[in-house]
């Protein structure tokens, strides 16, 4: 079931997905998280009520979606690197209690099973999603199968465009590989919170919501998730009916 929630722009959009992330924060609590544009502006209030407020973190855990395959977690654009620089660094949560796949290691689909066990040792309540603008859900790609686990895949040509502009604007820099949680895996979270903003996100809303539950849409199956919110701006439900 999809809870639609239909906000102005960027701004609402992190207000209202901080209101639903915030009955999540309190101790024992899973957070399942991503990075992107999307949940900048969701993290910068999340850092900005631990401050002001002292919400803590110190018993939370949290399981990032994915990992760019090749760069080390010293590399700016590593996804490891994004969450210290834009969350964990400025937050209480314990080192250890976070965990971001690691895209580098002799034997990638191995690590990718055990990250798949620690996710089902403790559960996910809540998976935060941004949405590609080709319907990817974390870099479950166009035809990914729908009970797929954590794995490496390939990333769609749209992707390495879309994702350009964090490598200086070089699609050479820009690695063709990630190591990304399955859409079986995310499909586990007990709730889903997603967010896209965004005129160039309005097609990949459109299929999500309106089209079949196909796997050229990956975001389609959530559909038949139990608990998803998806909070959509003005110019991403530009298509919807
Ligand atoms: P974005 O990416 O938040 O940078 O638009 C979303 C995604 O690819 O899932």
């Amino acid at each position: 079931m999809i809870n639609l929630i239909k906000v102005k722009d960027y701004e609402e959009a992190s207000d209202k997905a901080f209101e639903v992330m915030k009955k999540f924060i309190e101790p024992g609590k899973v957070l399942g998280l991503a990075t992107g544009s999307t949940p900048l502006g969701l993290y910068q209030r999340m850092v900005k009520d631990h401050k002001e407020n002292g919400t803590s973190y110190k018993q939370i855990k949290s399981f990032n979606l994915d990992e760019y395959v090749g760069l080390p977690i010293t590399h700016p654009e590593s996804y490891y690197a994004f969450m210290h620089r834009n969350l964990f660094d400025h937050i209480d949560i314990p080192e250890e209690n976070t965990h971001v796949p690691s895209g580098l290691g002799e034997d990638l689909e191995a690590q990718a099973r055990h990250y798949d066990e620690m996710i089902a040792e403790s559960p996910v309540d809540v998976q935060l999603l941004g949405i590609g603008s080709d319907g990817h859900i974390a870099f479950n790609e166009p035809g990914t199968a729908f009970d797929s686990g954590t794995h490496v895949t390939d990333l769609a040509e749209s992707t390495i465009k879309d994702n350009c502009r964090f490598f200086d604007n070089d699609i050479t820099k820009v690695p063709t590989q990630a190591v990304t949680q399955g859409i079986g895996t995310i499909m586990k979270a007990k709730s889903i919170l997603l967010i896209a903003t965004g005129a160039n996100k309005a097609q990949a809303v459109k299929d999500m919501i309106e089209g079949p539950i196909d796997e050229k849409c990956p975001a389609s199956i959530l559909q038949k998730h139990p608990d998803v919110t998806v909070i959509v701006d003005e110019a991403a439900a530009s298509l919807l009916k």
